[in-house]
Parts: structure tokens; sequence; C-alpha cells
């Protein structure tokens, strides 16, 4: 219920603009945004890599409704791709293929994705393709599948709430491309996605044994124990060498398990989002955990106590 509310609100302007304006200034939207600028995402990539993790650079913003806006984000994140090679860090980035005309143009979409991960491998990096929403999935497969079959190396996420998930992991496997398993995070109906979490989480576990049965690379993207454990468990029976796949979690959450995970031996990586355009994503964030919300509101309570004195350098 609140999940839902808080989803709601972060579709309502008002609010995203009041936390946009306090969010930088007053601290709370860094939990889980490195920082509105490149360099901030770099800063927070040096330090986790000197942790031994890599890295999965996203700059956030989601659908845009132009080819000039389309083309502008294919060269930012080329730019990334430039910024991670110059400052020799471990990491690849992350796109959205709405931010690349998937809405409205699919073959300027293919194009520009194409392109970056051709950028990509020209430096022995690469690139993964988030998942969004399910009236994406299957236009998101298909470029996936173009692109991958030239860049070998290309990511997609896939997500276990939906129906679909298994007949399209049987439809991948041909490729043997990189999958980061999620559980998906926006709000399906029934006729597309599982709805009760024990259901997503049989689904996940599920196909945890999929992507490690040798036809895939697989990214195990979750912060939930029961979920890790169960892919441990998997690793550890079949003798998996570490190098045959990773753990995936997101900048701020659950540092606890980033840590564990790391110290056992497996390879993690950090999903690390900056830009300007933080806050959907800020809200999807505490919509998976109402708790989050509360330090947000003590943030926002700090700021009213603030109010009778003058603001400093903003
Ligand atoms: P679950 O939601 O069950 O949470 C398990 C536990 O993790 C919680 O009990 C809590 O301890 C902790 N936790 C989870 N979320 C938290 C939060 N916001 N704050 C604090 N603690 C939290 N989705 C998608 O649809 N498309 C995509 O491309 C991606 N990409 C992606 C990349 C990476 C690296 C990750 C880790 C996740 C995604 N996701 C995603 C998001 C994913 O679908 C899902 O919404 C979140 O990962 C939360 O699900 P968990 O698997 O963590 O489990």
């Amino acid at each position: 219920m609140l999940r839902n509310f808080i989803f709601w609100l972060s579709t309502k302007k008002s609010v995203t603009n009041a936390l946009a304006e306090r969010g930088m200034r007053y601290g709370f939207a860094r939990r889980f945004v490195a920082g509105e600028a490149l360099d901030d995402a770099l800063a927070a990539s040096k330090e986790l890599n000197g942790q031994s993790r890599s890295v999965s650079l996203n700059h956030l913003g989601e659908n845009v409704s132009t080819a000039d806006e389309a083309r502008k984000v294919a060269e930012s994140y080329a730019s990334m791709l430039r910024a991670l090679d110059r400052d020799s860090l471990d990491g690849n980035i992350s796109i959205k293929l709405t931010q690349l005309g998937l809405d409205f143009d699919v073959g300027l979409c293919r194009s520009l994705a194409r392109d970056i991960a051709a950028t990509a491998a020209g430096m022995g990096r690469s690139v993964e393709m988030d998942m969004e929403g399910a009236a994406y999935t299957e236009k998101t497969l298909r470029i996936f599948e173009a692109v991958q079959r030239e860049f070998p190396a290309t990511g997609l996420a896939v997500q276990a709430y939906l129906h679909r998930t298994a007949d399209d992991l049987e439809r991948l496997s041909a490729l043997k491309p990189k999958l980061r398993l999620v559980k998906g995070a926006y709000r399906e109906p029934p006729a597309v996605a599982v709805q009760k979490k024990s259901q997503v989480d049989d689904n996940y576990r599920k196909f945890i044994a999929t992507l490690l049965d040798g036809r895939f690379f697989p990214a195990i993207a979750t912060h939930d124990l029961a979920m890790l454990d169960h892919a441990r468990a998997i690793i550890r029976e079949q003798k998996i060498s570490p190098d045959k796949y990773e753990f995936q979690m997101i900048y701020g959450i659950r540092r606890d398990l980033q840590a564990q995970v790391r110290g056992e031996g497996h390879a993690l990586r950090i999903y690390v989002p900056f830009g300007t355009e933080w806050c959907p994503y800020f809200m999807r964030r505490l919509s998976e955990r109402p708790a989050n919300c509360l330090f947000v509101l003590r943030s926002l309570f700090a700021e009213s106590g603030k109010s009778h004195t003058p603001a400093t350098g903003s």
C-alpha cells in the first residue's frame, strides 16, 4: 500500500520537483545517487574500484521524444566510456533504450545502441542494456540480439517477474550472452507479471539455476539474502569458477552484503547512477523499501529547522 503510494508520488511533478530541489543540497539523495555530474560518478567508481568492485555507470533519465535528444544521450554515453577509459577505471556502462529513441524510432535506437557498443568494444569495454517496462521488452530484446551478435560482450537485464522470461532465456541462450537477472522494478499487470513477492522469488531462484547452467554469463543482481544464498550454494556445489559469473548490487544499498560477497571472493559490480534527473530513480528505491523514507523525512525536518537561518552558499 505504502509502496504503491510512494510509487504514485514518484509520478507527481510537484513532489519530484520539491525533492529534486532539496535532495542533493541536503544530502539525502546521495544515499543512492553518486551525484549530478559525471565527475561525481567517476569519484565514486574510483573508491569502489579501490574496494575491488567493478562498476556500471548509469546516467539517469528516461524516455526522450526527439532524435536530437536521443543523439545527445548517445554522445553522453560515449563520453562516459571515454572517461572510464581515460581514468583507467574498471567499469562499463548501463544504457536505457528509451533514452535512445525506442519510443519513436526503433531504427535510430538500434543504430545508436550499436554505435555505443562499438565504442565500448574498441576500448575492450562493454555495455549493459537495462530492461524497462513490459511495453518495451520485445523491442529491447530484438535490439539486444542485433547488437550482441556483433558485440558479444553486450549484456542485457532480464526480469524474473515477467511470465515471458523463461521463454526469453531459451531464445537468448543460443547467443551465450551476459544476462543480468533482476526481480523487476516496474508495476506490471497480472497478465504480464507475477504479483506476489513469493512468486517473484520462486521465479528468481529458478532462473538463477538456469543462468548458471553454462549457457550464459550470469550477473546475479539482487540484495536479497535468500537469493544470494541460493546462488552461492549452486556455485559451491557445481564448483563454478569465479570468472564465470558476477554478482551485481546497487550503489548505496546493502553495503554490508556488498562487503560480504566481495570478501568471499565473488566478482561484484556496483551499479552507479548519477545525473540531474535522479528523482524518479530515487523514488523507486524509496518505494522498494518504505523504511528509506525515514531518512528523507529526517533530512526534510532538519531542513525546516534550518529555515530560520539564512541559507549559505546556495
Ligand atoms: P527485494 O526487493 O526483495 O529486497 C531484498 C532486500 O534488499 C530487502 O529486504 C532490503 O534489505 C534490501 N533492499 C532492496 N531494495 C532496497 C532499497 N531500495 N533500499 C534499501 N534496501 C533495499 N530492475 C529492472 O526492472 N530493470 C533493470 O534493468 C534493473 N537493473 C538493476 C541492476 C542492478 C545491479 C540491481 C541490483 C537491480 C536492478 N533492478 C532493475 C532493480 C530490481 O528489479 C529490483 O527492483 C531491486 O533490485 C530490488 O530487488 P532485490 O532483488 O534487491 O530484492
